[in-house]
């Protein structure tokens, strides 16, 4: 379980991470901080392309940031998401594909924090963001 300073931490992380997101087509910016479970903390940011579906999300470019540098395990992430130069108005729900990815790297329990403000966020589970989810199992 993620505790309220590691939360507290991640959340600031993500919020961060948000300032760096190159989103010159959506003007959404989203951050996101991924924690393994050897305690170190990914960054990572929405990369737009002008030819859209190039496009990656804040939670992949962090995952994949880990996985490239031989981290696999992890525990938590957060989340922060809103249009560039407003206020955060809404929790930033993972997409259906950031959720898959998910599911190849984490356990059910796996912790996302959807973030509105530093005081502002909801803690829930893979399993409750997607259920019945396929993996690798199914295959083997
Ligand atoms: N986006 C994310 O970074 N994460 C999500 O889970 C949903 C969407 C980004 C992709 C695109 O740059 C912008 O938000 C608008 O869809």
């Amino acid at each position: 379980m993620l505790n309220d300073e590691m939360a507290g931490i991640l959340v600031k992380a993500a919020m961060d991470a948000r300032n760096r997101a190159y989103a010159p087509y959506s003007h959404y910016q989203v951050g996101a901080a991924l924690l393994a479970a050897d305690g170190r903390i990914y960054q990572g940011c929405n990369v737009e392309n002008a030819s859209y579906g190039a496009t990656n999300c804040a939670e992949r470019t962090a995952f994949f940031k880990a996985v490239s540098e031989g981290v696999c395990k992890f525990t938590a992430i957060a989340i922060a998401g809103g249009l560039k130069g407003k206020e955060i108005c809404d929790y930033a729900y993972p997409c259906g594909i950031c959720r898959q990815v998910m599911q190849e790297f984490c356990k059910p329990d796996f912790q996302i924090v959807v973030v509105k403000s530093e005081t502002d966020y909801q803690v829930m589970t893979l399993a409750e963001l997607l259920p019945h989810g396929f993996g690798g199992a199914s295959i083997v």
